[in-house]
């Protein structure tokens, strides 16, 4: 075979074995390009003699339209099976569902409505909301609230305790939310008017506790606050947040060391078929504890008792979002269970207004 056949035979076989248009143009570099295989012979008839120059030009000339020829037919293939792939990978199939937006598919969780919830209905009672460390000092979650050092009352804390600091000073997760009582009124002269929602800690875990729960702290200090006022605001919270004309409350007499009075408050409630109605039935629920704040309490916290009083309460935010929306096991709240989230959360947009109806 002449060396023109078997460079004909293997250029053709590279055409035809390029599998996209780069290896394509590589082979057409390396058979046409300015040092490929064919203009490297066409270089070379120069110095022939004039008798075989004719013969030979053409047919090096035909074997370069063959595969030029060649070329773009490869190249028109390639670029077919590009586009074929491409439109393939590209598809669009229009009779699939419209995924939707994360604002329509995402989900706020009970804990956080009910939160919302709250906060809404007390700010419309002009009170407005103060906020602490979880990570609190003894003082304020203790001994500020008249717990002296080695109270009894300390016990019916399960406290986290922090390791001693270098002053020797023990920290504790806080307890409850009272400590924010002690930190407004430490900081803001009466008349106060606030409410504390937040995160607290107790060493306790089962079907209704859990190591970290939620409560909202509520303070009014002012000259006359009494406790027939305590009483308006909490049944006015509770019809508003049960969203019911009428609640039965009963008012307990019971003892915390930072209120005196101190009642603990339950709401009747009736409980059918796993559903719950509120205002109805023999039940009654525990939500809260609340009482007259405590005249050590104010003088601790630099408030002369002898001019001012004030009434107080502490809600426990995680038992009155089961209670309102019938979730039975509050472990449940902090599984991070997608497809609980997905059925007892609440829409993104449906913020919870007084005027447009709490819970939608
Ligand atoms: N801090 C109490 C608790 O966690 C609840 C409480 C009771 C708060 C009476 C108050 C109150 O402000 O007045 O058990």
């Amino acid at each position: 075979m002449s060396d023109l056949a078997a460079l004909e035979n293997e250029t053709l076989a590279a055409i035809g074995a390029a599998s996209d248009e780069a290896a394509l143009e590589s082979v057409r570099v390396g058979a046409l390009g300015k040092k490929g295989a064919i203009s490297a012979l066409l270089a070379t008839l120069g110095k022939l003699p004039p008798d075989e120059r004719k013969a030979h030009g053409a047919a090096i000339n035909a074997l370069k339209d063959q595969v030029t020829e060649a070329l773009a037919a490869r190249r028109g293939i390639l670029k077919k099976a590009a586009l074929e792939a491409q439109l393939k990978r590209e598809m669009v199939d229009v009779t699939l569902p419209v995924r939707l937006p994360a604002v329509e598919t995402g989900r706020i969780h009970p804990l956080s409505q009910a939160m919302d919830e709250i906060i809404t209905i007390f700010a419309d009672m002009g009170f407005s909301v103060a906020e602490g460390p979880d990570i609190e000092s003894d003082d304020y979650n203790f001994t500020k609230l008249n717990f002296p050092p080695g109270h009894p009352a300390r016990d019916m804390h399960d406290t986290f305790f922090l390791e001693p600091d270098a002053h020797g000073e023990r920290k504790v997760l806080r307890t409850h939310t009272s400590p924010v009582q002690v930190r407004t009124m430490l900081s803001q002269k009466p008349p106060i008017r606030i409410i504390c929602p937040g995160r607290t800690y107790r060493t306790d875990f089962d079907q209704t506790h859990t190591p970290m729960f939620h409560q909202v702290e509520g303070l009014v200090v002012d000259e006359s606050a009494t406790l027939a006022n305590l009483k308006w605001v909490l049944e006015e919270f509770c019809k508003a947040f049960f969203e019911v004309p009428r609640v039965g409350m009963r008012f307990r007499p019971s003892f915390f060391p930072f209120t005196s009075p101190s009642m603990e408050v339950d709401i009747q409630c009736r409980r059918s078929g796993g559903e719950i109605r509120f205002g109805e039935g023999d039940d009654w629920l525990e939500i809260l504890g609340c009482g007259m704040v405590h005249p050590n309490v104010l003088t601790n916290c630099g408030i002369d008792p002898e001019v001012y009083q004030g009434f107080a309460w502490g809600m426990g935010a995680d038992r009155v979002a089961m209670l309102k929306y019938g979730l039975p096991d509050l472990r449940d709240f902090f599984d991070a269970d997608l497809r609980w989230i997905n059925h007892y959360g609440f829409k993104p947009l449906e913020v919870p207004t007084l005027a447009g109806g709490l819970s939608g």
